[in-house]
């Protein structure tokens, strides 16, 4: 049991490991460019029918503004270290000052997971007086983020 559980977290940390190293995980700026901008396009869709819908802009359907809101809680775990990597500020929206201030940088974006994860939280009540400051709250720490490195 006990070397089961030990197999098990030596997985994770090399898994964990893996994914968290920028450098060997894109070949080139230009692959870590098109990787990130395609999470957050996705992102930005999925995120965009959620306003709607807190906006009453479009009719609020519980299930799907909860699989929206589970969609991008799951899509942000995985753009971050994309954003890491050296010379990526070249040809895309990203502000050279983001790369010699990565701490800050995912300080932001773990504030973001943060308020997407109050975010799914309130959306499973299906209670929209509860959705609606948490989908302000989400979007205020997307916009606090593009405020501070990405580019107008
Ligand atoms: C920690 C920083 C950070 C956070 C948090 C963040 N973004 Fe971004 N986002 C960026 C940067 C930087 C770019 C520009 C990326 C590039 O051009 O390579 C970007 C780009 C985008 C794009 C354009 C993608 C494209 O087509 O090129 C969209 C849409 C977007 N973000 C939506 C969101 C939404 C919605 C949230 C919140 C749920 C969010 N972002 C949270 C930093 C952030």
């Amino acid at each position: 049991m006990r070397t089961i559980l030990w197999l098990a977290i030596c997985c994770l940390a090399v898994t964990v490991g893996t994914a968290g190293d920028a450098a060997a995980q894109f070949a080139k700026a230009e692959d870590a460019i098109k990787y990130r901008q395609s999470v957050m396009s996705v992102v930005g869709t999925h995120f965009t029918r959620l306003g709607a819908m807190v906006r009453g802009e479009a009719p609020f359907a519980r299930e799907a503004f909860e699989e929206n809101a589970a969609l991008v809680a799951t899509l942000l775990k995985l753009p971050w270290e994309a954003f890491q990597v050296a010379g990526s500020d070249k040809g895309s929206s990203l502000r050279p000052e983001a790369l010699g201030k990565k701490e800050d940088f995912l300080k932001l974006a773990r504030a973001n997971q943060d308020e997407v994860a109050k975010l799914l939280a309130a959306a499973k009540t299906g209670d929209l007086n509860a959705i609606r400051p948490a989908f302000g709250a989400a979007g205020a720490s997307c916009k606090a983020c593009h405020d501070s490195y990405r580019r107008k």
